[in-house]
């Protein structure tokens, strides 16, 4: 990890040691959610990986090096175990001290290995995780974001909370939830993101911007023809979340299975979106 993060550390933000894929050649390999029974060698990769990325000049001093433009971030993301306890001393461990931490933040996906995810997020184990530790540093939550605007979970209960806030005179218990009025510092999405990047914009369903955004970069910067289809359609699907709105009807989805090139890839979205915005001139290119 040390020696990857050294290579990856020009072109990146910070490094994040996923312990929660599930997949089975990962696990074979003690990698991924395997690792959530190995904590002090987790705890020895982040000391490792921080320790070469300060020795190759990268800023690592978390808070104090969060405006510099050396600054480098180390940190883990964790599944949970069935018996609590475990995840407890998990984190007991590659947290470190809660005066000289050995990791940036933590992000929680609330499932335990073998919970697949169509089983919603144990919010219980999350409260009492992000209770615990929230106080030390920051805590991202993984899992169910799909919509900003019904997340997956509620505010922190007072008597739990560190943070409680009323928003828009709302009683904290009535408003949605966000980094603001919970214990969490922010969230990471994948399916979501991947049927919706607006999701984080706020918009419920994919909208055609998006689409148009996503083109303009692949244009940019090509991606091989299967690749870009497969994203356009997740884009063009009825996504993750409650607004079930698709840009695309499943007959235009399977055609894009079919089509050869990029370029009839262009046109045929081109197209499409003429005919479902009514817009003159086709996707926009300067985005
Ligand atoms: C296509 C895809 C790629 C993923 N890649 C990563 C990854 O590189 N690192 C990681 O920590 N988790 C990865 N995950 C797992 C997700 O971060 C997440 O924990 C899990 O999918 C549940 O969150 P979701 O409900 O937002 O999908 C990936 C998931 C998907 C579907």
């Amino acid at each position: 990890l040390a020696r990857a993060s050294a290579l990856a550390a020009p072109y990146v933000a910070g490094v994040d040691l996923n312990c929660g894929c599930p997949q089975s050649w990962a696990c074979a390999e003690t990698l991924g959610a395997a690792l959530m029974g190995r904590r002090e060698l987790v705890r020895d990769m982040v000391v490792e990986t921080r320790a070469r990325l300060a020795a190759d000049g990268w800023a690592v001093g978390k808070e104090r090096h969060v405006e510099s433009p050396r600054g480098r971030s180390v940190s883990v993301k964790i599944r949970v175990h069935d018996d609590l306890r475990r995840t407890v001393d998990f984190l007991d461990a590659v947290v470190g001290h809660p005066q000289d931490r050995l990791v940036d933040w933590i992000t929680i996906h609330p499932r335990t290995r073998s919970t697949p995810s169509t089983t919603p997020i144990r919010t219980e184990a999350l409260e009492i995780l992000t209770s615990r530790y929230a106080g030390t540093l920051p805590i991202l939550l993984s899992g169910d974001v799909f919509d900003l605007s019904s997340l997956p979970f509620k505010p922190s209960t007072p008597g739990l909370s560190t943070l409680t806030v009323e928003e828009d005179g709302l009683p904290a218990s009535n408003a949605p939830p966000t980094p603001g009025n919970t214990n969490l510092a922010g969230f990471m999405s994948a399916r979501g993101l991947l049927a919706n990047p607006a999701l984080f914009a706020g918009a419920p369903s994919c909208p055609w911007h998006a689409l148009e955004t996503f083109m303009c970069n692949a244009a940019r910067c090509p991606l091989p023809l299967k690749l870009a289809v497969h994203h356009v359609s997740e884009m063009c699907g009825p996504g993750m979340g409650a607004d079930k709105t698709a840009l695309l009807p499943k007959r235009d989805r399977i055609r894009l299975a079919e089509l050869g090139t990029m370029m009839e890839l262009v046109d045929f979205l081109d197209q499409k979106l003429e005919e479902h915005t009514g817009r003159k001139g086709g996707m926009r290119r300067d985005l």
